[in-house]
């Protein structure tokens, strides 16, 4: 059946037949939660994997974007006692995690989706910030999508729906992606570049490392395939991209992705850079799309 019913961020004749919505994984439920008044202002939503750094990600817009923000700011977490993500509202930007890899950010995505739906919120951009493997860039580089590809290097997500396979386009809008990119200035430390990124459905193998606990291809295919994916234009690996760009696809949700390199995958497999460089190297991302909000806010 394909769907003619798209409400909102949604694309499901059933949505609107139901009568009340409880978003399990993230705790809120229309019954018990005034969405329209909590969510309906929201435009910008960030995401990232980890719990820590996405309550630093809203610490950090709270202080960069002070002057659209209320006068206290709340960084309780919305969703409670849910134990999976964390989800905090820092005046018209939502910072939430997503955990690891596409299945788990796609459950938080359907439920951000069906919240800023039943919240009435409109013109909402979505932004991945993230880590990855970098391809042949200096570790510390942050990495703007422009196309997210999978492992086959096509700009395809592939679900498994009904018994059946499930081919889903991967777009990204690409006038985001270099104005995302321009908020990178020369008085940064690190460089901002536009480059594809492949998403792998797991950390070793699947990105081709030799130090997991199972590999079966030798140093040279590892080189010979890391290469193909260079020659291809891709410049990291990570693991949520194509699902990102498709599902925000599905739903005309604008998406951009903005990862920091940690490694260069053509020099090392292990993430070997201390930790306080690598909490640094996180907060990237959010530096340069926390500029781009805020060039948004003041021309709106
Ligand atoms: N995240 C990934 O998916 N791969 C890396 O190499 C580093 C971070």
């Amino acid at each position: 059946m394909d769907s003619k019913s798209k409400q909102g961020y949604t694309d499901n004749p059933h949505f609107e037949t139901m009568s009340s919505d409880f978003l399990y994984h993230i705790n809120i439920s229309t019954s018990s939660h005034d969405l329209k008044k909590l969510f309906s202002d929201v435009k910008f939503v960030c995401i990232g994997g980890s719990n820590g750094r996405m309550l630093n990600v809203a610490k950090y817009l709270a202080k960069e974007l002070s002057s659209y923000m209320p006068e206290t700011v709340d960084f309780t977490d919305l969703t409670g006692s849910s134990d999976r993500f964390v989800m905090y509202k820092v005046g018209p930007v939502l910072s939430a995690s997503h955990g690891m890899g596409v299945p788990s950010m796609s459950i938080l995505l359907n439920e951000i989706f069906k919240l800023l739906t039943h919240a009435g919120a409109k013109d909402v951009t979505i932004f991945r910030l993230g880590s990855s493997g970098g391809l042949g860039i200096k570790p510390g580089t942050v990495v703007v999508t422009t196309e997210a590809v999978n492992g086959e290097i096509k700009p395809v997500y592939e679900q498994f729906i009904l018994g059946k396979r499930c081919e889903r386009a991967s777009v990204l809008d690409q006038r985001i992606a270099e104005d995302v990119k321009s908020c990178g200035t020369s008085e940064d430390d690190f460089e901002v570049v536009l480059g594809k990124t492949m998403c792998a459905g797991g950390f070793y193998e699947e990105q081709g490392r030799l130090d997991g606990a199972i590999c079966h291809y030798t140093a040279e295919d590892k080189f010979t395939f890391l290469q193909k994916l260079y020659d291809s234009g891709v410049r990291n690996i990570e693991m949520e991209c194509t699902g990102l760009a498709a599902l925000t696809n599905q739903v005309n949700m604008k998406a951009a992705i903005v990862c920091v390199g940690l490694l260069n995958r053509l020099e090392n497999d292990q993430v070997t850079t201390p930790v306080e460089k690598l909490h640094e190297f996180e907060m990237r991302p959010a530096k340069i799309v926390g500029r781009y909000i805020k060039k948004k806010l003041d021309e709106a």
